[in-house]
């Protein structure tokens, strides 16, 4: 069993461009995510998703792995930003860094992460890529709570999105993102729900078949 959880302030980690981001910043606008944005932070100052940010008047960061001498001090700054804004929920959002204990410890099963695949398929990067190399026929998006484990914690949404002959992996990506971009942000507001619990790897929620 897990408590749901009750504070909808999320905390968003991205390294580029940041398309999931806006998703769930469109998705606030738009009232069909009840939630605001307490910060965004990118591991990279570059990253055009932080830019986005800026624009959408959003709180940003920039705390680069690179200051860092230990993993586990860059995830403590990131902790210690994500609880300087009181955030509720952590969404990586194309975060291209692996998230460590003291960040699992301090939001224990409130992380969640997108992956461009059908877990637990073609984990890691270039997940596109990957399922075309494969040969699969349908392959898709998956959004999961974060375990120490990459890619693999508990699953709480997936879509199929098939393949096709013509496919490359760009045109491929182009289509799941169009489908990251509609479950990331439900997804987020069944957890948000709160009527949540995990039995064992399995994710349950009442709307969790509607969705
Ligand atoms: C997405 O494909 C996401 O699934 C993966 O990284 C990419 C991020 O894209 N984890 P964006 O920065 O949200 O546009």
């Amino acid at each position: 069993m897990t408590p749901g959880l009750i504070n909808r302030r999320l905390g968003i980690l991205i390294s580029g461009r940041g398309s999931n981001l806006q998703a769930i910043v469109d998705s606030i606008r738009e009232r069909r995510l009840d939630a605001a944005i307490a910060v965004v932070i990118s591991n990279r100052a570059d990253a055009a998703g932080l830019e986005r940010a800026r624009d959408c008047g959003l709180e940003t960061r920039c705390i680069s792995h690179r200051d860092f001498p230990t993993r586990d001090g860059f995830d403590r700054a990131i902790v210690d930003e994500l609880r300087a804004h009181d955030v509720g929920l952590v969404c990586l959002a194309g975060f291209m860094r692996l998230v460590g204990a003291p960040m699992i410890e301090a939001f224990p099963n409130a992380i969640v992460n997108i992956h461009p695949s059908l877990l637990p398929a073609f984990p890691g990067v270039d997940a596109q890529r990957q399922a075309l190399e494969h040969g699969v026929k349908v392959t898709g998006v998956t959004v999961h709570l974060v375990t120490p484990e990459l890619d693999g914690g508990p699953i709480v949404l997936q879509r199929a999105v098939p393949v096709r002959d013509d496919d490359t992996v760009d045109s491929l990506s182009a289509r799941i993102l169009i489908e990251e971009h509609r479950i990331y942000p439900t997804a987020i507001a069944m957890l948000l729900e709160g009527r949540w619990r995990l039995e064992g790897r399995r994710f349950r929620s009442p709307s969790g078949d509607e969705a």
